[in-house]
């Protein structure tokens, strides 16, 4: 066993953990942040994508003592307050799912693109999400999320301007 210090969605956390194990596996099994999903277990489908120290990885191409003395953000973390991220609201109200499964790992992973780049186009956007597969076939309403979401934001770094 390991010993591995992390930040996990704001709070501190010391585990002993087997060399082998998955991030993905440690959040959801030893953490119990089940938000975060498998869809592929082979880095593939991006359901399981997470931020490490601010950037989006596949936590199931990731071995949890990689993650030792990061920072680790779920998609149970990116709420504040009890208020919806940006891009939460965002696909709701595009409505940019049917089942749900790929969500959290689209979510994370147009964090990433929004803070890289917080005002890309369609093509952009479709080329940040290459990585992540829904097989509902929403991308349509997932691609128009993310400008609403990029729309959103800069309306409020603007001060609201219309
Ligand atoms: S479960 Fe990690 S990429 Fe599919
Ligand atoms: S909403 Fe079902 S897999 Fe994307």
């Amino acid at each position: 066993m390991t010993r591995i210090e992390l930040t996990v969605d704001g709070a501190k956390v010391v585990d002993d953990v087997e060399p082998r194990l998955l991030l993905v596996q440690y959040l959801r099994e030893q953490l119990g942040k089940t938000g975060t999903v498998i869809g592929c277990d082979t880095a593939s489908c991006g359901a399981c994508t997470v931020h490490l120290d601010g950037h989006s990885v596949k936590s199931c191409n990731v071995l949890a003592v990689q993650a030792d003395g990061a920072e680790v953000t779920t998609i149970e973390g990116i709420a504040t307050n009890g208020e919806l991220h940006p891009l939460q609201e965002a696909f709701r109200e595009c409505h940019a799912l049917q089942c749900g499964f790929c969500t959290p790992g689209m979510i994370m992973q147009s964090a990433d693109l929004l803070a890289e780049n917080p005002h890309p186009t369609e093509a952009q956007i479709r080329e940040g999400l290459e990585g992540n597969l829904c097989r509902c076939t929403g991308y349509q309403n997932i691609v128009r999320a993310v400008r609403y979401a990029a729309d959103a934001t800069s309306a409020t770094t603007d001060g609201g301007a219309a």
